[in-house]
């Protein structure tokens, strides 16, 4: 009987989708030199696992709102995994370490919410600690890539053979909406995704860092650390709490 594909639950495709990368193994390095550490958005938790089971002995929290992804975490033991975003929980110089791996920066659209965020990851720190995290630089566009001739096929837990396919809505402002339609012979129907993810500059993080009182101690454009450049694919930043921002945010 074919699924019902209302109750599809795409994150079982997710790490299909996302295998083992050198994003994983340069946040997994970090995460091995960190003590406690705090991974906001994480889905379905790769990273911290691996750090687990890499033998990292401190505290590792993995933070995601999304209850099909963490559904997936939780099937990896040895992680504290808490349902949320950084708006409904209070860390209070816990960590060593925040990471926002997996592109998650480009899920908070404006101005304000980033700042809402450094500020949360900021008051999560303690004295000393690292924020690490990475978005697609816009001189690399990636948005022009995501046409349905470069989706991706991948088999199931069931065997069932899916088709994920990306289509770009608007480009404006920085704000790309987007669709990811997920299809297969065996549903009725395709199940589709809509977002928006944000483009930022390398000067406006750094601006929007700078606000909320943190350093750039690390920046690069891929992850064998080599230089950001104008078209480099990645934005990838290491920051450090400075000093208290002037404006009075947090
Ligand atoms: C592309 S996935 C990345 C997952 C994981 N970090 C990785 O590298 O594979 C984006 C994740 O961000 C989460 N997310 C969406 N909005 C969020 C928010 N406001 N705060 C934290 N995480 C959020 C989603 O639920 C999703 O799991």
């Amino acid at each position: 009987m074919p699924e019902n594909p209302t109750n599809q639950d795409v994150a079982a495709y997710y790490d299909a989708l996302n295998e083992w990368g050198p994003s994983d193994d340069f946040y997994l390095d970090l995460a091995l030199s960190a003590d406690a550490v705090l991974d906001v958005g994480c889905g379905t938790g790769v990273v911290l696992h691996a750090a687990r089971a890499a033998g990292h002995a401190g505290r590792l929290v993995g933070l995601d709102p999304d209850p099909d992804m963490l559904a997936r975490a939780r099937g990896r033991d040895g992680v504290e995994w808490v349902a949320g975003d950084l708006g409904g929980v209070t860390f209070d110089g816990e960590f060593d370490l925040v990471l926002m791996t997996g592109h998650v920066f480009q899920v908070f659209l404006t101005d304000d919410e980033v700042r809402e965020q450094f500020a949360a990851v900021r008051r999560a720190l303690r004295p000393g600690g690292r924020y690490a995290f990475e978005t697609r630089n816009p001189g690399a566009r990636a948005w022009e890539r995501w046409t349905p001739e470069n989706g991706a096929d991948v088999v199931g837990e069931r065997g069932e053979r899916v088709r994920v396919e990306h289509h770009v809505e608007s480009v404006e402002d920085g704000l790309v909406r987007l669709s990811e339609t997920y299809s297969c012979p065996d549903w009725a129907e395709p199940k589709v995704e809509r977002g928006t993810l944000r483009f930022t500059t390398a000067e406006q993080v750094e601006a929007l860092l700078a606000e909320t009182g943190f350093e750039v101690a690390e920046r690069y454009g891929w992850w064998d650390r080599s230089p950001l450049t104008a078209t480099s694919r990645e934005v990838i930043t290491i920051a450090r709490p400075g000093p208290r921002p002037a404006t009075g945010r947090r």
